[in-house]
């Protein structure tokens, strides 16, 4: 299972229920991952993409404790464990966890591998994703070279999961 996000200096993520920035260059990047793949995302994060559709060529899973919640064109579980069984009937490669805090949170144990853009710039955040760099297990595998959107610097990083403690189990 992966994990797909992109931080700010601070490990920010989102701002009043949207993102901290929009880089092109950095939306391919995640486009070019999940692609065919399955994303796995909460009920807030649905709600903050474009008409709050589901993202095509993609299997859309969203967790939501809402029994009345219903997405069309999306899986919609209501727990943890429900999530779990439901992720069982893919290949664990093609799974990308796609935010928000609250799901990064939740599924990170379970992933192997997470791609982080990394946006040299310190934005105001209200929602996080847990440092990698101070997180047990999590090593910094890989980092390309620094590209530049405007005035703002980025890179993409890839951290492995050495422990992937929830599937040793
Ligand atoms: N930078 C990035 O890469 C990135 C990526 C994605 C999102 N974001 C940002 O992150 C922010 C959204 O994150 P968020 O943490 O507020 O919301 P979120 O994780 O997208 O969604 C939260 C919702 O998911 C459901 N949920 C979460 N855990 C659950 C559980 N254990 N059981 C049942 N339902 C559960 C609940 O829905 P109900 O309330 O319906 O029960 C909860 O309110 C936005 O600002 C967004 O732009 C950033």
């Amino acid at each position: 299972m992966n994990l797909i996000a992109s931080v700010d200096n601070n490990w920010g993520i989102g701002y009043k229920g949207r993102l901290l920035c929009r880089i092109p260059e950095d939306m391919r990047w995640f486009k070019e991952h999940t692609t065919g793949k399955v994303v796995v995302m909460g009920r807030a994060t649905l709600e903050s993409l474009p008409g709050s559709r589901p993202l095509a060529e993609r299997v859309n899973i969203v967790i939501s404790a809402d029994a009345n919640f219903f997405a069309p064109g999306c899986t919609v579980v209501r727990t943890p464990e429900e999530l779990l069984e439901v992720l069982e009937q893919f290949d664990t490669n093609d799974i990308y966890v796609i935010g928000g805090a609250s799901v990064y949170a939740m599924m990170m144990p379970y992933c192997h591998y997470a791609y982080i853009t990394k946006i040299d710039h310190q934005f105001p955040a209200d929602r996080h994703l847990a440092n990698l760099d101070n997180q047990p297990g999590w090593e910094l595998i890989s980092v390309s070279e620094d590209k530049h959107h405007e005035d703002i610097c980025f890179r993409h990083c890839i951290y492995k999961n050495a422990i992937s403690p929830e599937e040793e189990e």
